[in-house]
């Protein structure tokens, strides 16, 4: 079985790399070999590898960027998900492709459903909402595994930022009216190593579609960063923050909107794919093992 995977720098990608391993041949081209602004290389370098697999690991990921380079968050989650939807419908591969909870509104008193009407606030939600939309329209075998507040050890999310803040400032102030559940990086590719295997197992069968994987339960950044300083003291590095203090989104005034609610109902991936999805707390205490380790 042939792999494509793009973006395996990622947070996510870094941990595909490690899942997908062992799951075949697995094709990881850098940045340049597989740059998404560039439709040409974009469509050579699949036609020539005629993966079995495309694993999109690869966005745009920075929200408040986006707001001023529209255009080329525009090019990287959304048109370039059409090439690589229309190459894996020719090719009859599958694709699977990350989105985020950010393509909801957060209206809803409730988790979100995939089925739920998307209402992308910000810019960088609104290209990734219509990446999705323009991977379906191609017809390919697709999963879209929607997920949220993904961390890694391996490059800048919230986690990592809060620790190197903690290393030089006595208080922080982290937002706390927006909800939703950290996901692991390693969780992610986790299962989407397990989808891979279900899939391939049972090629008879339509999976194809959206879902949403996210870990289980819910909090908020403020809440969250607090539970990650003390687990991070807790295995005896020296932090100099003293205190965290919550503040409200308006008053922490960050240039891109984003959902106040970001939780997702799960229940259609757990029950496709017979895969248990854990606690976001699970997930925190693992990074903060292997961060301190
Ligand atoms: N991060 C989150 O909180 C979050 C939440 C929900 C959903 N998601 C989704 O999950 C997926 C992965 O996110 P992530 O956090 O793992 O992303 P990430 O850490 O920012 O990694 C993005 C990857 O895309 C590559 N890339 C960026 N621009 C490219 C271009 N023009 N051509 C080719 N490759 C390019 C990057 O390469 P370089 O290493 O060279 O930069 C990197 O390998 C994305 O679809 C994202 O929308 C993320």
């Amino acid at each position: 079985m042939k792999i494509l995977l793009l973006g395996s720098s990622g947070n996510i990608g870094c941990e595909l790399r490690v899942s997908l391993r062992d799951m075949g041949k697995l094709f990881m081209p850098s940045r340049t070999e597989s740059d998404f602004t560039d439709e040409t290389i974009l469509r050579t370098l699949i036609r020539d590898i005629k993966p079995d697999w495309i694993i999109n690991a690869a966005a745009y990921t920075n929200v408040e960027k986006a707001e001023s380079e529209c255009e080329l968050a525009t090019q990287v989650n959304a048109k370039a998900v059409q090439i690589l939807g229309e190459e894996a419908a020719r090719l009859n591969c599958w694709l699977v492709h990350y989105s985020t909870d950010y393509v909801f509104d957060g209206q809803k008193p409730d988790l979100y459903l995939e089925e739920d009407p998307v209402g992308p606030l910000c810019h960088y939600a609104k290209t990734k909402a219509a990446g999705e939309q323009l991977l379906r329209t191609t017809g390919c075998k697709h999963l879209i595994l929607r997920t949220s507040w993904v961390y890694s050890i391996h490059r800048e999310n919230f986690p990592m930022t809060i620790l190197k803040l903690s290393e030089t400032r006595d208080q922080l102030t982290v937002v706390n009216d927006q909800t939703g559940a950290p996901t692991g990086a390693v969780l992610i590719a986790d299962a989407t190593a397990h989808c891979l295997k279900k899939i391939e197992a049972d090629p008879t069968r339509s999976y194809s579609g959206t879902y949403h994987l996210a870990a289980s339960g819910a909090t908020n950044w403020y809440d969250y960063a607090k539970m990650l300083l003390k687990e991070i003291e807790k295995r005896g590095r020296k932090i100099k923050t003293q205190t965290i203090s919550p503040t409200s989104t308006e008053a922490y005034g960050a240039k891109a909107l984003r959902p106040k609610n970001s939780r997702l109902n799960t229940t259609k991936f757990q029950t496709t794919f017979e895969y248990t999805l854990p606690d976001w707390q699970a997930g925190v205490l693992e990074f903060a093992d292997s961060i301190t380790r």
